[in-house]
């Protein structure tokens, strides 16, 4: 009895179960698949949640629960999406993606449409002006000519961003959040700055206009100086305005930080390769390199007997003791797709990390197929690969889930990364710029800014529930490790 129950369960997970083998392209294209139709399936309603801005309306959480996506994660899913139609040769979702780009865009085409604005971060516009400059890179069909073009709005935001470039409080840096009324509109953060630095970088490489490339050595060295960017090349979270000293929460270090700083130097290593400035280029190696190694710990490495597996520290609870995973936030639970996206941009820009990148991504994607094996189908992704089994996460429109399969999809897809086209130049791609584009008066901006504030509770809860949330976690984190 017990034989033949255990076999039954065997064979029904078997056939669902995501079984990768990571020296197998047919294998790995399969579980990339599968994880992304997981995550296209959260969206019941079809295409209407790509439309219009409507992407991140999710119904109000079940109390007691921190689900319900921001805006910005739309832009991470499109992002990701993009890359996966390059990887794979899969075009199922260019479609939804085409609409959803399109659609953000806002009435001046600079990824600050209406109905977010009043909550709008830096952070989330670059999130999609990231996605836009990954369309123009990688090739992505173009829109119909009278719609804005990949490139364009990728400088759009740059040069919105430029703009708001804040010297009056500690040198220099981008804020947090774009609207006064917020709470986060004091707190100058990685993630800004590190989107910033990164859009930088790439329009440098990809236009070979310098002007990009002076910005984001600019953000560079006001990221060392901030204190951010620590003297072993850790990247930490983020201060207030009001003592411009990274303390506290603030200490707090995320993966898609890391993540995002180290991709905008390969950028940088690879703009100075193709220019023919080799002593610059060499610079870039150095700070490449000791950005990558600096991922390991916390990221990676942790003598704990599961080395190589990408884990989310700042949250994820970590072994011996595994409890649940739920410490980490809506947004926490997809930032381990961003260090995937960006290790893999890192690996095709600088050859010298390759060794050191694969080894980490394939660990990890043997871990995360194991946690591909929760309910509904057998094949839903938790949050923990160190657990290396479904670990509970909840899937579910109202539920949650877009955060661990977008992980899943960019861990999966990105081991294929060797037989991608190197990310196209002016030289090679399609996509028209405008670099004037997004540098107008905003008319959106003088309106909203005259407001009082947010439009909704909800809008104004976000930034101070994060920054909550985030003082919540370190306080659990800490207490991990003094139990430890
Ligand atoms: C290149 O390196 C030199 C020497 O370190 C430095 O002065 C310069 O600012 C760097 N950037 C450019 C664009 O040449
Ligand atoms: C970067 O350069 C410094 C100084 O030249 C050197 O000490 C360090 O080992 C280099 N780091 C890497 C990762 O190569
Ligand atoms: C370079 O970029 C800057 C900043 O967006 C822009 O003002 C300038 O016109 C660009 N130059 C060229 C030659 O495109
Ligand atoms: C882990 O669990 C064991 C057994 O329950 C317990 O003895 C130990 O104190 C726990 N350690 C931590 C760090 O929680």
């Amino acid at each position: 009895m017990k034989f033949s129950t255990l076999s039954l369960l065997s064979l029904a997970t078997a056939a669902a179960a995501i079984d990768i083998n990571v020296d197998d392209q047919a294998s790995i294209k399969a579980a990339a698949s599968d994880v992304a139709k997981k995550l296209r399936a959260l969206y019941p309603t079809g295409e209407s949640w790509f439309v219009a801005g409507e992407f991140g309306k999710l119904p109000p959480p079940p109390s007691g629960k921190d689900i319900g996506y921001y805006w910005w994660e739309g832009g991470a899913a499109m992002g990701a999406w993009i890359d996966y139609w390059a990887i794979t040769g899969d075009d199922t979702y260019n479609d939804i993606v085409t609409t959803a780009m399109l659609s953000n865009v806002g009435p001046e085409n600079d990824y600050q449409p209406p109905r977010v604005f009043a909550s709008l971060g830096n952070d989330d516009q670059a999130f999609w002006g990231i996605a836009a400059m990954s369309a123009a890179e990688r090739g992505f069909p173009d829109p119909p000519k009278d719609k804005p073009q990949w490139l364009a709005l990728a400088q759009a935001v740059f040069n919105r961003q430029a703009s708001r470039w804040d010297t009056e409080h500690c040198g220099g840096g981008l804020r947090w959040q774009v609207m006064q009324a917020n709470n986060g509109y004091n707190y100058k953060n990685s993630i800004s700055n590190g989107l910033f630095f990164q859009i930088g970088a790439r329009l440098a490489r990809y236009t070979g206009n310098t002007t990009y490339v002076e910005w984001a050595e600019k953000v560079w060295d006001w990221t060392k100086h901030s204190g951010l960017l620590t003297s072993d090349f850790k990247i930490y979270d983020g201060f207030s305005i009001q003592d411009c000293v990274v303390s506290g929460q603030g200490k707090i270090m995320w993966s898609y930080n890391a993540g995002t700083y180290l991709a905008g130097a390969a950028y940088m290593y690879d703009y100075y390769t193709l220019t023919g400035n080799p002593a610059n280029a060499s610079d870039w190696k150095n700070i490449t390199q000791s950005l990558l190694q600096a991922t390991d710990e916390p990221f990676f490495n942790r003598n704990d007997g599961l080395p190589n597996i990408m884990r989310e520290s700042g949250c994820e609870s970590q072994p011996p003791n595994f409890s649940n995973a739920a410490t980490c936030n809506t947004d926490q639970r997809s930032f381990k797709a961003y260090l995937s996206r960006f290790f893999a941009y890192t690996y095709q820009l600088c050859p010298f990390t390759r060794d050191f990148i694969m080894t980490r991504l394939r660990a990890s994607a043997v871990a995360a197929a194991k946690s591909c094996t929760g309910s509904p189908g057998g094949d839903t992704c938790g949050l923990s690969w160190l657990m290396q089994k479904y670990d509970g996460s909840t899937y579910g429109i109202a539920q949650g889930g877009v955060g661990e399969h977008l992980a899943a999809m960019e861990l999966f897809q990105n081991l294929l990364i060797q037989q991608v086209k190197t990310p196209n130049t002016q030289q090679t791609g399609t996509s028209k710029g405008n670099p004037s584009a997004g540098s107008g008066d905003s008319a959106l901006t003088a309106a909203d800014l005259r407001q009082t504030g947010p439009t909704t509770a909800g809008d104004r809860a976000g930034a101070s529930i994060l920054t909550i949330v985030c003082i919540c976690l370190l306080g659990a984190f800490t207490w991990f490790l003094v139990v430890d």
